[in-house]
């Protein structure tokens, strides 16, 4: 409860401080449109993996005693879970979902809640602020900017379906794992060549490579282990722009008019505070859909009013910046 009091006592202090800025700069018109990068939408590159006949041998991945076929690894009610010991025992709507309706949780946010780039890393979420998001979802009050984007409008399918009970279970599970570093931060001007699936880049083999330009973009650093495998122990390497840490720094600790310091709710180490969530060390790309998610309105839940001031003047560049700054952060 007084973790409670406290939240919404600094939150007042933050807004009212932002409104008082957005009256001394005059508020800046917002973009109207998302760019693609965050959302992995662009229709060019849309590719399934290449589909050959199905493979039934047993597949293993380093590190595992464990042996999966293709059809048990991509089972959307009870994915194959590779390292059982990595953490602790998942209640049913996690391991395998609900049939006909909820996929288990960790298909695709993985048993160990670190998720990937298309969809979100959920271990380490404050418990009260992960059941305010199913609600969220479940309301529509939360959807996509982008509406190609179509494991969102999945996720609130979820929630939709899911009790009361199943959604507490979920966020204890997932909120007792700590969140670890998941991400490693890269400044570049050359990415690999991509195709994406669902929503994940992917690279093309031998496809050579291409200017990174304005974008941020999220690889698996073992493509197969990741796309065919499942491997929750495979992370991902996010390609920033030269630059962008450093300029994102400054927007983020409020060196600049443009947005509120993030530390003032998320905590000075970005690790979160009370029921406001973890930032530090989570997916740049999630989080640019999240920041456009908000300032286009499409995530309109109640705490997100909080996030508004944040949002409403950063520019495509601004948003960059600060998501690449914030997923460089350690988050232990
Ligand atoms: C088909 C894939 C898929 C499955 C299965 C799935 N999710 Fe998600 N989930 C997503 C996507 C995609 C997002 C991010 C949406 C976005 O960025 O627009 C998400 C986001 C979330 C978030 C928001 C995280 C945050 O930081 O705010 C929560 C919480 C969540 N999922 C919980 C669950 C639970 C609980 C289950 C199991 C019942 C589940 N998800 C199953 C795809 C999935
Ligand atoms: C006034 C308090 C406040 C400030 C300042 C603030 N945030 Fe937030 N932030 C929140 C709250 C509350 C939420 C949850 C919003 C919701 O439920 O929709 C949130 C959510 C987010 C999310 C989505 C997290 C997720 O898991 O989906 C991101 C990303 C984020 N903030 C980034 C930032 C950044 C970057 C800054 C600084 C530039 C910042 N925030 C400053 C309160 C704040």
């Amino acid at each position: 409860m007084s973790i409670t009091v406290a939240f919404w006592a600094v939150s007042l202090t933050a807004l009212s401080a932002a409104s008082m800025l957005c009256f001394s700069t005059g508020s800046t018109a917002a973009i109207s449109s998302v760019p693609v990068w965050p959302y992995g939408t662009d229709p060019d590159k849309t590719s399934p993996a290449p589909n050959g006949p199905p493979d039934t041998t047993l597949k293993r991945v380093p590190g595992s005693g464990l042996q999966f076929t293709e059809a048990q690894i991509q089972n959307p009610f009870g994915p194959a879970d590779w390292f059982p010991e990595d953490h602790p025992a998942m209640p049913a709507i996690v391991a395998v979902g609900r049939k006909p309706s909820i996929m288990a949780c960790a298909f695709c946010h993985y048993p160990n809640g670190k998720g990937k780039p298309e969809n979100a890393g959920v271990s380490g979420l404050p418990v009260s602020y992960f059941v305010e998001q199913m609600h969220e979802f479940r309301d529509g009050e939360r959807k996509s900017a982008d509406s190609r984007k179509q494991n969102t409008a999945l996720m609130a399918a979820f929630a939709k379906a899911m009790t009361d009970q199943e959604i507490q279970q979920a966020a204890e599970y997932f909120g007792s794992i700590m969140w670890t570093p998941w991400i490693k931060v890269v400044e570049t001007d050359m990415v690999p060549k991509t195709r994406t699936s669902a929503g994940l880049y992917i690279p093309i083999p031998g496809a050579g490579k291409e200017q990174l330009g304005e974008r941020i973009i999220e690889i698996p650093v073992d493509p197969d282990g990741t796309e065919e495998l499942r491997n929750p122990r495979s992370s991902f390497i996010a390609y920033v722009p030269f630059g962008s840490i450093e300029k994102g720094r400054a927007l983020v600790t409020g060196g600049n008019k443009r947005t509120i310091a993030c530390g003032v709710c998320h905590g000075d180490d970005l690790k979160g505070l009370g029921p406001v969530p973890g930032i530090a060390g989570r997916s740049p790309s999630y989080m640019a859909r999240q920041l456009y998610d908000m300032q286009q309105g499409t995530r309109n839940g109640s705490w997100t009013k909080l996030m508004k001031p944040v949002v409403r003047n950063l520019s495509e560049e601004d948003v960059l910046n600060v998501v690449a700054y914030v997923s460089s952060v350690q988050p232990q």
